[in-house]
């Protein structure tokens, strides 16, 4: 490597989403069995829906005892929740973790941990937030979607390395993006969100970021060509010690080199 390339995130190449689902589900899953599980740091968006169905499918093989384990043990963050959404809306990231994970995982709900959307003060909130994952002990591991515009998390672009869980006001493309899971309207994208910044992602002792089809292929290129900058608040990662990129060859398409 040059001086002025790039550092090379570790990357693991496969063949389509279906095989990075159960790749990283299997992750997921040895760290919730680990004898003394630390804290996972979990995300939402289309990308994780595989994920998690793969990973429901492995828990329902498990014996007995090791579904006893993963109950008793679990204890997730998620990294970001919509300002205005409580856990009732069907729309909130507390109700895709929910009806994802919490309910056909047999999990207490507790467990599931995610910003209160619903607070009066969310900047309170995001402070509160944080304090309770530095209380758990921090993040194990970590796991992260891109943002078509190189967000982690909500970070939207620009955005320093040393940013900290705080209400963040969503851009036009990223409301577009999830209008998706707002039945198609992206004027009910909520404006606002509590995410955790880069300074809590960066303090995963491990992180898996997951990016899968076409659609992220150009800026999963710009992650893995770019050097960090706030113009790409992904591209922080690069300084961490251990970040697995998990993508599908779809989303490598632009990187022929890297293939
Ligand atoms: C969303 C979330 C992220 C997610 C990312 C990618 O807006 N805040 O946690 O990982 O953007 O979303 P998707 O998987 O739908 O492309």
């Amino acid at each position: 490597m040059s001086a002025d390339s790039p550092p090379r995130l570790a990357l693991t190449l496969l063949d389509d989403g279906k095989a990075v689902a159960r790749h990283v589900a299997r992750e997921l899953l040895s760290h919730a069995l680990a004898p003394k599980p630390s804290c996972l740091g979990l995300a939402t968006g289309a990308t994780m829906l595989p994920v998690y169905a793969a990973l429901v499918e492995a828990a329902r093989q498990l014996p007995e005892g090791q579904s006893r384990h993963l109950r008793r043990h679990w204890l997730s963050y998620n990294l970001d929740e919509y300002v205005g959404l409580g856990r009732t809306h069907p729309y909130s990231f507390a109700a895709y973790m929910h009806a994802r994970l919490t309910e056909p995982l047999g999990l207490d709900p507790a467990a599931l941990r995610l910003p209160d959307g619903l607070v009066p003060d969310p900047l309170a909130e995001a402070g509160r937030y944080a304090a309770e994952i530095r209380a758990a002990g921090g993040i194990g591991l970590q796991l992260l979607g891109l943002g078509v515009n190189g967000h982690v998390g909500f970070n939207e672009p620009p955005c320093d390395a040393t940013s900290i869980c705080r209400p963040v006001r969503l851009c036009a493309a990223t409301r577009r993006h999830n209008a998706a899971a707002f039945a198609g309207d992206p004027a009910a994208v909520p404006e606002w969100a509590i995410t955790l910044g880069l300074a809590e992602i960066l303090a995963a002792r491990r992180i898996l970021v997951v990016v899968t089809g076409a659609a992220k292929a150009d800026v999963l290129g710009r992650l893995l060509r770019r050097r960090p900058s706030p113009e790409l608040p992904a591209s922080w990662l690069q300084g961490h010690p251990a970040v697995e990129v998990v993508a599908d060859r779809a989303a490598l398409s632009r990187e022929a080199g890297v293939a």
